[in-house]
This record gives C-alpha cells, sequence and structure tokens, in this order.
C-alpha cells in the first residue's frame, strides 16, 4: 500500500472548511448506490484503457489500474473493502479504494469523467443486468401458468364478467389469460432494453472531454450499442430509469390481478383452488385459517411499485438540464422495484406451481347462473330468428326458470312454447357445456382445440423470453 492519505471526497480544494454534518447526511448515497460497485468498476475498467489509448496512461499505469481495480471488485464484493461513513458515495468509496492501493496514480482515473456520466453509466448497466433477472422470474411464473392450464387442460369452468356467471370457459383459456400480460411485460422489458443501450461516458459533467477519449469504444467493450449522441443529454436522462419503473409496476398490476382472483379462488364460496400448505399461512387465533397471503401480498406490492414510478416521474417533471443532485433520487426506487420483483415472482410462481385445482367443482358449476342463455339465442339465430328476438325469447325463459327454480334444460315443450313461439324443443341441443365450449372455436376461442394451439404458441413465446434472460 503507497503511503497516502485516504481522501473522503472528490472535492473541496475551493472550500474553506469541512461541510456541515446536516449537508453531509443529506448528500450522502453511499449506504444505497454502494450496490452500483461492481458496474461502477466495470465503467472504470473501460475508462483507464481509453485514457491508455489516448496516451495519458502508460502500459505500466494501465497494468497497475487493472489489477488494483480488480482487486477492489474481488475485495468489494467479498466485504474485505466497504465504504465508510466519510464516502459520500459509491465513486467516491472506490476512489478511496483505488488511492489505497496504487497511491497517486489512482488519481489519473478521474480524467475525462465525472460522476455524472459515471452514475447514469452505472444505474444503466445494473439495470440491464437486473432486468434479465426479472425476465427469468417472469418466465418461471409463466411456465407455472401454462403447466397448470396443461393439467387442467380438458377443464369447463365458469366463466364471468363483472364478477357474475357469463359463459362457459376452459379453466385452462383462464389461466392462459393471465399469462398474455406476462409475455408481453417481457416483450416490454426487451424493448427497454434496447433503449437503454445508450452509453453516457464520455459525457463528463455535460459538455464532454477535451482529452481525445473515445465514448464508442468504451460504449461496446461496456455491451453498449453505442454512445451518447448528446453529451447533456446523457447525463440529464432518465428515461430509462421511468421507462423500466413502468415495466415493473405494470408487471406488478399484473401480479396483483392474478392476486386477486386467487384470493377469490381460495374462499369457501369459490371453492375452485386449494394452495399448498407450503404457500399459505395460519392466523395466530383461528386454528382453523388458511390464508392466501401470496396472491395479498402480490396485490399489495403494486402499491409500492406504482409509487416507484410516481416518484421518479415528480422528480423528473420540471428538472432543468443537464444534471441536477435531484437526480441521485433515481436510485432507491430502481432498488426498490427490482427488489419487489425479484421477492415476489418467486413466491407466486411457487404458489400457482403447487395450488391444487379443484376440477369436479369447476365442472359443476360451469353453467351455473344460466350461462348457456347465449347459446339457446344463437342457436335460434342460426335458424333465422332475429337476435333480438332471440334474445328477448331466452330473456324470458331464464324469468320463468328463475321463478320455479329450474335451470333452462328442464322446461318441458309445452313450457318452452308457452314462453316463446321461438323456443322449440331443438334448443336443448346446444345445453351443454362441451358443446358451448367445442362451437367457440375462432382463433382465440375457448374451444379445446384452439386451447391447445394456443397453449403451443405461448410456450413457445416463453421458451424465447427465457432464453433471451439467461443470455447476458
Ligand atoms: N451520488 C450522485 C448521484 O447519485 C452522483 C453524482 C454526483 N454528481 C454531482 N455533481 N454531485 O446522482
Amino acid at each position: 500500500m503507497t503511503d497516502v492519505s485516504p481522501p473522503t471526497r472528490l472535492w473541496g480544494a475551493r472550500f474553506s472548511g469541512g461541510p456541515a454534518d446536516a449537508l453531509s447526511r443529506l448528500s450522502m448515497s453511499v449506504q444505497f448506490d454502494w450496490r452500483l460497485a461492481p458496474y461502477d468498476l466495470l465503467a472504470s475498467r473501460a475508462h483507464a484503457r481509453v485514457l491508455h489509448r489516448a496516451g495519458l496512461l502508460t502500459d505500466a499505469e494501465l497494468q497497475r489500474i487493472v489489477v488494483a481495480l480488480d482487486e477492489l471488485d474481488h475485495d468489494a464484493r467479498h466485504g474485505a473493502f466497504r465504504p465508510t461513513p466519510e464516502d459520500e458515495d459509491v465513486h467516491t468509496a472506490l476512489e478511496r479504494g483505488l488511492l489505497e492501493r496504487v497511491g497517486v496514480l489512482g488519481g489519473k482515473l478521474r480524467a475525462g469523467r465525472s460522476r455524472n456520466d459515471q452514475v447514469a453509466t452505472d444505474l444503466r448497466l445494473y439495470l440491464r443486468d437486473h432486468v434479465r433477472q426479472i425476465a427469468g422470474r417472469v418466465a418461471e411464473l409463466e411456465t407455472a401458468l401454462i403447466e397448470q392450464a396443461e393439467r387442467n387442460i380438458d377443464v369447463p369452468a365458469p366463466g364471468m364478467t363483472h364478477m357474475q356467471h357469463a359463459q362457459p370457459v376452459l379453466f385452462a383459456h383462464h389461466l392462459l389469460a393471465h399469462v398474455h400480460p406476462f409475455v408481453r411485460d417481457i416483450a416490454r422489458l426487451r424493448d427497454w432494453d434496447r433503449r437503454a443501450a445508450v452509453s453516457p461516458l464520455g459525457a463528463g459533467a455535460l459538455a464532454g472531454s477535451s482529452l481525445p477519449l473515445d465514448p464508442d469504444a468504451v460504449a461496446t467493450e461496456l455491451g453498449f450499442s453505442g454512445a451518447a449522441a448528446n453529451s447533456i443529454d446523457a447525463v440529464s436522462d432518465r428515461d430509462f430509469v421511468a421507462e423500466f419503473l413502468f415495466c415493473a409496476a405494470m408487471i406488478g398490476v399484473h401480479l396483483s390481478r392474478l392476486g386477486e382472483e386467487i384470493v377469490l379462488w381460495t374462499t369457501r364460496e369459490f371453492r375452485w383452488v386449494e394452495l399448498d400448505d407450503a404457500y399459505s399461512t395460519g392466523s395466530s387465533i383461528m386454528p382453523q385459517k388458511k390464508n392466501p397471503d401470496v396472491a395479498e401480498l402480490a396485490r399489495g406490492k403494486a402499491g409500492r411499485l406504482i409509487g416507484d414510478l410516481m416518484t421518479m416521474l415528480v422528480v423528473l417533471k420540471g428538472l432543468p438540464l443537464a444534471y441536477d443532485r435531484d437526480l441521485q433520487e433515481d436510485k432507491e426506487p430502481v432498488f426498490d422495484a427490482v427488489d419487489t420483483l425479484l421477492l415476489v415472482l418467486p413466491a407466486v410462481a411457487g404458489m400457482v406451481s403447487t395450488m391444487q385445482v379443484n376440477a369436479q367443482r369447476l365442472t359443476e358449476t360451469a353453467a351455473d347462473g344460466f350461462a348457456l342463455a347465449t347459446d339457446v339465442a344463437e342457436h335460434l339465430v342460426r335458424k333465422g330468428v332475429p337476435f333480438r328476438d332471440a334474445h328477448e325469447a331466452v330473456g324470458h325463459l331464464v324469468v320463468w326458470c328463475t321463478v320455479h327454480e329450474c335451470d333452462l334444460g328442464d322446461v318441458s315443450d309445452a313450457d318452452l312454447a308457452a314462453v316463446s313461439e321461438h323456443l322449440t324443443p331443438d334448443v336443448r341441443d346446444v345445453l351443454s357445456v362441451d358443446g358451448a365450449l367445442s362451437s367457440r372455436g375462432a382463433p382465440g376461442g375457448t374451444s379445446p382445440k384452439r386451447v391447445r394451439e394456443q397453449l403451443d404458441s405461448v410456450r413457445e413465446r416463453v421458451h424465447t423470453h427465457a432464453a433471451w434472460a439467461t443470455d447476458s
């Protein structure tokens, strides 16, 4: 170790005294931005190489700096190097670490860059990495839903609108309806990734550098598709943060809608599914209780994910170009959204893959609430009755059945005729759940054939997404 007294600040020469404690406490971000350390070190290595190519570091100096940065990376990952309360932020802490290892030579690395372009770069690197992890967890949840759909491929279920029985559907069709939103979520993350693949490094504080650096080479080395086209935009742009937070909030909303349904499905009133004990909780007072807390927390976490997005949008609104310290507020919502999703997604996937579907209950109730009424009306339409009249005739039949406490198929020929001249005995031909399901064979419909096709195509999409998530 070279003998230099470690600096605790990256600025200060023009100030007569040290900062007030209150300022230091307010200003400090190292307690949360320390997790950017591996990404800051990646960017530092690329920057060292660009300084070397520009003739600003000798071969030997580059070598010493890169070795020290590797060591620092190792020590930071293993806790041997830690930030101290005097380090304002991750950049300060790592510069101290470098100076501790290579002495004054470490001071050369700051040439041509600023914390403004550094922090914007670090956050992009961090997010591009974590977005892949999130996509991987979303793909696991999709797989859990697809496998449940497969296991219950022939099970009919009540289909609802307004939470009222509407028309029978395949339960697999309903489960797959929860997969498509997540498929769009991953597509959105991939699309986000293309736009986020821009490197701010080289923008310096805001105006670029007078040193002969090569921002495009740095961008390529860091896996970006290119360097930012405008140095002012490079340091002030946080669209990639807001967009990510929107994607995260949307995943949260989808998890919440799924969670809400699972809560309902597990009630005594529904009894559609039973959760595995490993994914249920008990009550401290009521010994009989089995609660769907995973589903409820999935629903609840949407609140904080939406809040994270709101925080960022409000911070950005009205912010003048280029860098302002307000931008330091971007990190906590990002970390919170990432942590929240990585926490909740595996729990929901586990709950879905282990839940027991009550096929008997679903089958028995699929046609409840006169859910085949539309099939009767459409049968009449095929016989030439205008839909308006068919709708009215079946409406009267429903009232008749309600009053007589019977189902559509229980009405005698004479009573059918008494209700409406259109209601001939052949209407009973369409009063079967299986018939209703298989008749809905248009693309996107709930017929068993269409649902099987859908299952295959969605499984294909999930494979591609899972592959993208693991490909770094
Ligand atoms: N901790 C700061 C942030 O997160 C780093 C950039 C500081 N830049 C500055 N000019 N003070 O935004």
